[in-house]
């Protein structure tokens, strides 16, 4: 059943084909928008292609020469794939009326020299792959009018100087990527390079070149490293140059960096390299140790470190006085015994002193009350107010009334005529009664001073 139904859609296609007035070559394959004619022995190019295809494949051929507007025919062509071929020169006009073109694979073929007019008019152009030619010389304006351009693979050739002032921001605002590794550019125009935009200079790989060592070239190469492009990262060993240009005196120079100590790594480069934060949560008497890790820990013996702290402001290795906090050379931040008023932010600050780099770490410390602690507060809070309350009665009920009779004449049974120790001690005596009296009707002894005018005396006590 199946096998029988399977040729009626190739039929219909081919029908639908012949229909439009169109026919795929015989040594290709036609299918819906794609005509794949790779490895099919071509020396050149079919003599009628279909008009509507977006995708044409003639890789693995023997093609070696294509004519002006070649691909004219397809005005709707998006990729062109001719890897694999003995393409050395592109005439003029090879691309004419082709201007759709999206992604154009010439790689593995035997270019030597990309002229500038080779790309012209493809501003459509977003990827284009050229490894493993033969080219030595890429011409200084041949990438200038492809502004769409993501992705540009140059490498496996003998390229040697390469145009990297024609590329900037408004001329391929898009370029992620532009693989010129394992060439054979030993100099490259530093400046040029430290000048391109930031997309593509993360985007830049120029590994297992034949660079010649030295300070201008490690200072690029080292700031890139510091920001973990994956051009470093996925490729650190490769990347090699030559001591004095002797290729046999080569060094993997990531790694072995002792040649450029006399370097200064320009501080153009240096923005604060980055921040990173993070938080901590400990409770009231808990160590806390505080990792000072940035990006330019990898360097650790060449830092310094300052803490910023908020309870005890700057600390530095040399202002540490006390044995409940140290600060390890690592730059590992340790306090014994945090307490509730050490929470805060904590800034860290890393200085490359040779380098005139550095990058800070923040970290949030918020250091709680132990729970067993806030009952004990709430206990003891407790305890003092039913001591105070017990002061203030004894004061109210007991100290003040013999002051109070004292000076109050009406409540004295005896005459303050006669004011000596004997008088006031037999004053004294008798004037319990009265204190009796007052304690039975409490509230009057609180009243009582507001009405009277000489209680104003009495109420402001100690
Ligand atoms: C090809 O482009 C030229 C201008 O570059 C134009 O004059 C010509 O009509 C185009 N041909 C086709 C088939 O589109
Ligand atoms: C380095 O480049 C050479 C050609 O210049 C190539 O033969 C070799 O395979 C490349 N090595 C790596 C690891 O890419
Ligand atoms: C670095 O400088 C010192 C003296 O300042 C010198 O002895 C040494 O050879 C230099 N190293 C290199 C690799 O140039
Ligand atoms: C740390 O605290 C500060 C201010 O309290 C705040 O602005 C910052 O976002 C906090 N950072 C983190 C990592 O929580
Ligand atoms: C923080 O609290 C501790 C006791 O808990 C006290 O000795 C120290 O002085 C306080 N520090 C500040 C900055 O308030
Ligand atoms: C360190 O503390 C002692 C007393 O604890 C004080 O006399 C001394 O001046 C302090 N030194 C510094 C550098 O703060
Ligand atoms: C820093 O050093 C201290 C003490 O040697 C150690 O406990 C800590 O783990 C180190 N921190 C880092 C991030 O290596
Ligand atoms: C960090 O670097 C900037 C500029 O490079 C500098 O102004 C600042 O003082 C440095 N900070 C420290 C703590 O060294």
């Amino acid at each position: 059943m199946t096998s029988g139904l399977y040729p009626s859609p190739l039929l219909l296609l081919l029908c639908l084909l012949h229909v439009s007035g169109e026919t795929c070559p015989s040594v290709c394959l036609c299918i819906s928008d794609t005509v794949s004619c790779s490895s099919s022995g071509l020396a050149k190019l079919p003599q009628s292609l279909p008009s509507f295809s977006i995708t044409l494949d003639l890789s693995h051929n023997h093609l070696s020469w294509l004519g002006p507007g070649s691909f004219s025919i397809m005005p709707k062509l998006e990729n062109l794939r001719m890897a694999h071929n003995q393409l050395s020169v592109l005439g003029h006009g090879v691309f004419q009326n082709a201007s759709g073109l999206r992604h154009l694979d010439l790689s593995s073929n035997r270019l030597h020299v990309v002229e500038q007019h080779y790309f012209q008019g493809l501003w459509r152009l977003e990827e284009l792959l050229l490894f493993n030619n033969k080219i030595t010389q890429v011409e200084a304006s041949t990438l200038s009018g492809l502004s769409s351009l993501k992705k540009a693979y140059f490498s496996l050739n003998k390229i040697t100087h390469f145009p990297f002032f024609s590329i900037q921001d408004h001329s391929h605002p898009f370029l992620t990527m532009l693989d010129l590794s394992s060439n054979r550019m030993s100099n490259l125009p530093w400046e040029d390079v430290k000048a391109l935009p930031r997309l593509v200079q993360r985007g830049l790989y120029l590994h297992n070149n034949t660079l010649i060592c030295d300070c201008s070239m490690y200072s690029v190469f080292w700031h890139w490293d510091l920001r973990g492009y994956d051009s470093m990262t996925n490729f650190a060993e490769e990347h090699t140059c030559s001591i004095y240009g002797d290729q046999r005196a080569s060094i993997r120079f990531l790694q072995y960096n002792r040649f450029f100590h006399n370097c200064t790594v320009e501080k153009a480069v240096s923005q604060p390299v980055t921040v990173l934060l993070s938080s901590v949560l400990v409770t009231d008497g808990d160590k806390v140790r505080l990792d000072c890790q940035t990006s330019l820990s990898k360097d650790s013996a060449e830092l310094s470190f300052t803490w910023l702290s908020p309870s005890k402001g700057y600390i530095t290795k040399t202002s540490i006085n006390d044995t409940l906090i140290s600060l390890f050379p690592n730059g590992t931040l340790e306090i014994q015994a945090a307490k509730v008023n050490d929470s805060g932010q904590y800034v860290c600050t890393a200085v490359n002193i040779k380098h005139s780099l550095n990058a800070t770490r923040e970290v949030n410390v918020t250091v709680l009350q132990p729970v067993g602690e806030s009952f004990n507060t709430g206990y003891t809070t407790l305890l003092g107010c039913v001591v105070t309350m017990v002061f203030i009665l004894m004061y109210l009920y007991l100290t003040p009334c013999r002051c109070n009779c004292c000076k109050q004449p009406k409540c004295l049974a005896v005459p303050v005529a006669t004011y000596d120790q004997n008088t006031l001690k037999s004053a004294v005596s008798p004037s319990i009664g009265d204190h009796r009296k007052l304690q039975t009707n409490k509230h009057v002894a609180f009243m009582e001073p507001m009405i009277s005018e000489e209680g104003t005396e009495w109420t402001p006590e100690s």
